[in-house]
């Protein structure tokens, strides 16, 4: 059985053809109404999320299919003990596919081994989040028109942040790409993703030092909720904020993207500039995860006949 929980668990190739299908939906998203007709989408959702569950939600909907779930722990058996291993046993006799976010670094791991239908990890704690990574592929592709001999700019809380980690992750499977990390010493990206990029890239404080250089600039909010106390926290939160006179250094063909949610990181003044792609990012998640349900649904079924 296929499940996405790590970005690298797909080939450069199948990213490739994931994006492809994508930009095809957005141009005649009629022709995959009914790609999914019959099919049921569970979203596990232990923690908070707008746009994740709602992208996934909306894709399955868009594909012709249904969704069940449950948007917070509480409202499932969780609170009664249930583990993730006997949840995913139960949510295989419901559903064809199932979306998981779990606060606890490698739930969605556990969840694919006990499994009868594909999982995706749609967050687990401060670990990864590939189906993020899909969509910043998707965006980046959409105005780079090439994955490969980027500089991506880094800001903000690394060490908590699980999109980055993912999308450098993928990222440095690409030729030629340039990694400039700007974070708090305190909030510096983990070794384990850092070495990733062949530990080539540049670690630094310094935001306007940098910016004049990058092609992306992945902007991030500090994770609250991984904080173990509130005035680390506090002190923390507002070290990086992006406004128009940091961005009067940057290039005209810069891309600005934040997973979201923003809380103070970006500048407010920023959203009507040009090089400011977060909300546009934002909608591409529907459609790779169109595209993504189907791959994950098909690939079920020709593994079903065989
Ligand atoms: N980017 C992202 O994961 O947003 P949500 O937490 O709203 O799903």
């Amino acid at each position: 059985m296929r499940h996405l929980i790590d970005p690298s668990d797909f080939t450069r190739e199948e990213l490739a053809a994931l994006i492809e299908r994508a930009e095809d939906i957005i141009r005649r998203p009629a022709f995959y109404a009914d790609a999914c007709k019959g099919k049921i989408l569970a979203t596990l959702f232990y923690e908070p999320s707008t746009r994740t569950r709602l992208s996934f939600e909306s894709a399955m909907l868009s594909l012709g299919g249904s969704v069940l779930g449950f948007a917070n722990a509480d409202a499932s058996s969780a609170t009664k003990g249930e583990s993730v291993a006997d949840t995913i046993r139960m949510v295989s006799c419901y559903a064809d596919i199932c979306a998981m976010r779990h606060p606890k670094e490698g739930a969605a791991l556990v969840a694919s081994r006990f499994s009868k239908i594909p999982v995706i990890n749609a967050g687990d704690g401060g670990h990864q989040h590939p189906t993020q990574t899909l969509t910043d592929l998707l965006t980046i592709h959409s105005v780079k028109k090439r994955l490969t001999g980027l500089t991506f700019g880094f800001c903000g809380d690394l060490m908590f942040g699980r999109t980055v980690h993912s999308l450098v992750k993928a990222l440095s499977a690409y030729e030629d790409n340039r990694f400039i990390f700007i974070s708090p010493g305190e909030l510096k990206i983990p070794a384990y993703v850092r070495e990733k990029t062949g530990n080539t890239a540049v670690e630094s404080e310094n935001l306007e030092e940098h910016i004049g250089g990058m092609d992306v600039l992945y902007m991030t909010r500090v994770q609250r909720e991984r904080f173990f106390n509130e005035e680390d926290y506090v002190r923390l939160k507002d070290r990086y904020v992006l406004d128009k006179q940091k961005l009067s250094r940057a290039r005209e063909d810069l891309a600005v993207l934040h997973p979201l949610p923003r809380v103070n990181e970006i500048s407010v003044e920023v959203d009507a500039d040009p090089r400011a792609l977060y909300f546009e990012q934002a909608r591409y998640g529907r459609y790779i995860r169109m595209a993504l349900l189907m791959k994950l649904l098909e690939e079920a079924q020709t593994k079903e006949r065989a």
